[in-house]
């Protein structure tokens, strides 16, 4: 008699707790330039309400959205003379936290327990970043978008949000095997299928993997990409704490870096900041009006597919995922994440961790 097949276990439903890392002592994109004005604007992170103002010298202060006097969101006051006021008593705080004026009160506003916190904060290349631990100071700078201030490079920057963990964002980002099916006919087709080797490197704060032999990719995009065919050199990779870099050589004169910055808003919302860099023997504004609908056609598809996702890991938890080696770079994240929020990083000298094999795509 055969022995009866082990009998799946129904896995425990409810809501369950996230295991989604918080790397906190981290920058991550709060808004851009432009989204912050002379008025307030509000944020998150780590589901932490954020108010973010202009100060007096135009430098963007990133503030608790809880005044400390009696915790009004601050985000409903508004900014006067580079201070922004509460809008309940009219408290008026400093970029940095302090307090400044109290009206009607004779003694001096700032004293420990009237302070903001603060959040550390940066602006570059048009973005405003926040240092998410207001508890220790920044270590190292903001990610720089390497092509953004390049002349030969034409930059498209879009902000789009997720309902899903960095960690679903990113894998999602640089996952080759689902864009057959989600996204059949539009990037990869299912039928044309060509056996790649890949190779995956992780070092002590990204993971990448290369594909190797992979001919243009088949339908829509990579016609419009290259409609001459030749060598395509493609690598994914993450960066720590939350860059999904997407790479592209197609030819001698096709080159395509496509960086997602993700800020997590929440455990399971994500921010996703857009930097695509093309560099391209066709001009943009012939590209754009097919390649820009096919992108967001694509990046809703993928929308819908973390939102149902995130439905079920808020069901189920995340402890019961199964993998192949095409899950090249999910599980390193996952590890990468887990280590910086430790903050664990692996030694910086050690020789990176490397894997080969073959797929086909
Ligand atoms: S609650 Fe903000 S000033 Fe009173
Ligand atoms: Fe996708």
């Amino acid at each position: 008699m055969t022995p009866a097949p082990p009998r799946p276990e129904l896995p425990e439903a409810g809501e369950a707790a996230p295991i989604q890392p918080r790397v906190r002592r981290a920058w991550y994109i709060a808004c851009t330039s432009a989204e912050l004005g002379q008025d307030v604007l509000k944020t998150e992170i780590f589901a932490q309400p954020i108010v973010l103002f202009r100060g007096g010298d135009g430098a963007p202060g990133a503030l608790l959205d809880r005044c400390p006097h009696r915790s009004v969101p601050l985000s409903l006051g508004r900014v006067v003379d580079g201070q922004l006021a509460c809008g309940y008593h009219g408290w008026r705080f400093e970029g940095d936290g302090r307090c400044a004026h109290v009206p009607a009160f004779l003694g001096t506003p700032d004293a420990p327990g009237r302070r903001c916190l603060a959040f550390p904060t940066r602006e570059q290349q048009g973005f405003v970043w926040i240092w998410a631990d207001p508890g220790s100071p920044p270590v190292g700078e903001p990610f720089f978008f390497r092509l953004m201030d390049d002349s030969r490079y034409q930059v498209i920057t879009r902000v789009l949000h997720a309902e899903g963990s960095v960690h679903a964002v990113a894998e999602n980002a640089l996952d080759v095997p689902h864009t057959a099916f989600l996204h059949g006919g539009l990037f990869r087709v299912d039928a044309a299928r060509n056996q790649i080797r890949c190779v995956v490197t992780r070092r002590h704060d990204r993971v990448e993997c290369a594909y190797i032999g992979e001919p243009r990719p088949e339908g829509l995009v990579g016609r419009i990409l290259s409609p001459s065919g030749g060598v395509v050199t493609h690598s994914d990779r993450f960066l720590l704490p939350g860059i999904a870099e997407v790479e592209y050589q197609i030819g001698d004169e096709n080159h395509i870096l496509v960086d997602a910055a993700l800020t997590p808003e929440r455990d399971h919302r994500t921010r996703l900041t857009a930097v695509v860099a093309v560099r391209t023997r066709m001009p943009l504004w012939l590209i754009r009006p097919f390649a820009e609908p096919a992108a967001l056609r694509i990046f809703g598809q993928d929308q819908r597919v973390l939102a149902a996702q995130t439905d079920n890991l808020r069901r189920f938890g995340e402890a019961g995922f199964a993998s192949t080696e095409l899950d090249a770079l999910g599980p390193h994240i996952l590890r990468l994440m887990r280590q910086a929020e430790r903050g664990e990083l692996e030694d910086p000298d050690a020789a990176p961790y490397q894997r080969e094999f073959s797929m086909r795509v």
